[in-house]
């Protein structure tokens, strides 16, 4: 496995919040990518994923891990997932892959969300990464307007992007995230917006910051 060793490490270090044989969150993004390749050296580690995307959904099916249905699975011990920025409040961004609505789904239905991340993502304050809002096709210039005249910066649609449920994404320039649960609402208040990829409301309950020294967590409490 040739991950960069701040995704590895950070990887690594999620394993232990595993229980074997039960069924896990699993999000989306290249450090997710390298978690997914160590379930897949020790299959018997988890029993079933509950995926945020298509992508990740065929990664698990390719490294021989059953996926289920969250109205299946009901209730999740574990969600595992990267983050674009976070900060020491395990406040993040997320959903620079896009995959930001089953993300958040996915975290409100876990007991315990562990964000697995390059140490680098930390940030002292959210909004240098442009914010992702998905959106409703149709909703699409309405809800850019409405952003800019509630919160600022500048949106832009992500070109030749439709996420798994067939909406678009706007991604939020030119922020600078003071109240990060203030404007979660403040968006979520926009008709037309689906989900917004602030996790600030329900944060990471685990942040594990990998780098080539090693792994940083940041927990709650
Ligand atoms: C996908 C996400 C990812 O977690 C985020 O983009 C981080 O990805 P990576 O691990 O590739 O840096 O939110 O929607």
């Amino acid at each position: 496995m040739s991950a960069e060793p701040g995704k590895r490490a950070a990887a690594e270090a999620a394993l232990q919040y595993l229980d074997a044989g039960s069924v896990i969150g699993v999000g989306t993004g290249s450090t997710v990518n390298v978690f997914i390749e160590l379930l897949a050296w020790d299959k018997g580690r988890v029993r079933a994923a509950v995926s945020s995307s298509e992508a990740s959904t065929r990664r698990l099916k390719d490294a021989g891990i059953e996926t289920v249905d969250l109205n299946t699975a009901g209730p999740l011990d574990l969600y595992v997932d990267g983050a674009d920025e976070a900060t020491r409040h395990r406040t993040l961004i997320k959903g620079g892959g896009g995959a930001l609505t089953r993300e958040i789904v996915i975290a409100g239905a876990s007991r315990t969300f562990v964000c697995i991340a390059e140490a680098s993502k930390l940030v002292g304050r959210l909004g240098a990464f442009p914010l992702p809002v998905e959106v409703i096709p149709m909703a699409r210039s309405f809800v850019a307007r409405e952003i800019v005249k509630r919160i600022g910066g500048r949106p832009t649609l992500r070109e030749h992007v439709t996420t798994d449920n067939g909406n678009v994404i706007l991604d939020i320039h030119h922020l600078g995230i003071d109240e990060p649960v203030k404007m979660e609402r403040t968006l979520n208040d926009i008709p037309g917006i689906v989900t917004n990829g602030l996790f600030a409301i329900r944060p990471a309950d685990v942040l594990l910051l990998g780098s080539a020294e090693g792994v940083q967590t940041l927990k709650r409490g």
